[in-house]
């Protein structure tokens, strides 16, 4: 009697263990990290640069404007080094600096900052040919680069995509004095009421669906679904897969009618934190992320082109401009030599990041589902990636 109970125990408990054992592998094996051989020779194809075009915009420079509008509290003292390499620049190529700020531009009708600003750059894209709207924290590294190389004659208006996501960049992007890129504006800035009551990313969230809509109006049903994405986000990381949803409509190409959106590594601008300040003169343009606040010392020893926190920069400049110095033809800057690389050693850092990327954006992906069926908050908190891991490797 004893023994049998006793036999009967031991079953249940080998069961139990079993069970649990297999519980907790399951666990294991969905959150532990997938160690994959990535090809190293990935990490060496070089981007293409962007060069004068087959099909160039005869524009002279003079009706190309550089446009920053700054919205109410911050001077030009928060962006000053980025501020100041753009108006040197544009005094080297003989471009338009437009520095103003959103209000007296009948604008106000639209509360977000972020939305009534493109109403303004609607308003000044007609005083010219070409207008490069640049959030104020972008500067100009490498001033022999010149805009001229991304016009085409086929492509009204330029956007570029960032690194270390799947999105558009909203931060600039590049429109000839044309209806097609006046209506896209426009009808952006107007879209502000179209954000939903969630965690929508602002412009640079609204601007996916709103292309997508643009673009791609026969797709109903997938525009529905990511829209409820859209709808249900609660943090960055359900935006960040609502951003996926989007872009799988996209697919592979970079120009879609009128409208062009330079790859990873091709656009006009990229972020500083990616390769630690470091940049090619061979490569580079302009670079995002310079706020005053942020600027820090540059460290003793040798910077490697990898990525770094997003809450500092260096300046890769040596000294201060003196505006007064700048003036058509000078291209000769001074620059922090230590921060100047080769560009094979800045793409391999870039080319690396962007693989470590096209994963983040494959398990953004897998959360996509639970999103759409807006799942618990807790099992999507649980398993879907974390916000430290959308911005760092
Ligand atoms: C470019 O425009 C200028 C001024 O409008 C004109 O004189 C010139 O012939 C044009 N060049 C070409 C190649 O069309
Ligand atoms: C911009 O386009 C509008 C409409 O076509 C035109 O009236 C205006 O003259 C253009 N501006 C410039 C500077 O070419
Ligand atoms: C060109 O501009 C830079 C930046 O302001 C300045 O340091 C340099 O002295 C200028 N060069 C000439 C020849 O004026």
């Amino acid at each position: 009697m004893m023994s049998s109970t006793y036999g009967i125990y031991r079953h249940k408990k080998t069961i139990s263990f079993l069970t649990l054992f297999i519980f907790a592998f399951t666990i294991f094996e969905y959150l532990s990290k997938p160690v994959i051989d990535y090809s190293e020779n990935l990490y060496h194809i070089p981007y293409p640069i962007i060069k004068r075009s087959e099909y160039p915009v005869n524009v002279s420079s003079e009706n190309i404007a550089l446009v920053f509008v700054l919205s109410e509290g911050l001077n030009r003292d928060y962006y000053k080094l980025a501020l100041d390499s753009v108006e040197c620049y544009a005094k080297a190529h003989g471009y338009q600096f437009v520095l103003t700020d959103d209000s007296n531009w009948g604008c106000d009708y639209l509360k977000d900052k972020f939305f009534r600003r493109h109403c303004v750059i609607a308003k000044i894209l007609p005083k010219y040919e070409v207008i490069v709207h640049l959030d104020s924290d972008i500067g100009v590294v490498n001033p022999k680069r010149r805009i001229e190389d991304y016009l085409d004659e086929r492509i009204d208006i330029i956007f570029y995509d960032r690194h270390f996501n799947s999105e558009i960049a909203i931060g600039s992007y590049i429109a000839r004095n044309t209806s097609y890129s006046l209506e896209i504006i426009k009808d952006f800035a107007d879209y502000e009421k179209q954000l939903p009551d969630s965690y929508h990313g602002s412009e640079n969230g609204a601007l996916h669906i709103f292309l997508a809509e643009k673009l791609f109006p026969n797709n109903a049903i997938e525009l529905e679904l990511c829209r409820k994405a859209w709808r249900n986000s609660k943090t960055i990381t359900d935006q960040f897969i609502y951003t996926a949803c989007i872009r799988d409509l996209f697919g592979g190409s970079t120009d879609f009618g009128r409208l062009r959106i330079l790859r990873k590594g091709t656009g006009h601008i990229r972020d500083t934190w990616l390769t630690s300040g470091v940049w090619s003169p061979e490569r580079d343009f302009m670079i995002h992320g310079w706020k005053t606040p942020k600027l820090a010392e540059v460290p003793e020893g040798r910077i490697f082109p990898i990525q770094m926190s997003n809450t500092k920069w260096y300046s890769p400049f040596s000294g201060d401009f003196d505006l007064e110095k700048c003036g058509l033809g000078n291209t000769t800057w001074n620059y922090n030599e230590k921060l100047i690389g080769s560009r094979e050693d800045v793409e391999y850092g870039l080319r690396k990041y962007e693989m470590n990327r096209a994963m983040k954006k494959i398990e953004l992906l897998r959360g996509l589902y639970d999103l759409i069926e807006n799942r618990a908050y807790f099992f999507r908190w649980f398993f879907h990636p974390k916000k430290s891991s959308l911005f760092l490797w």
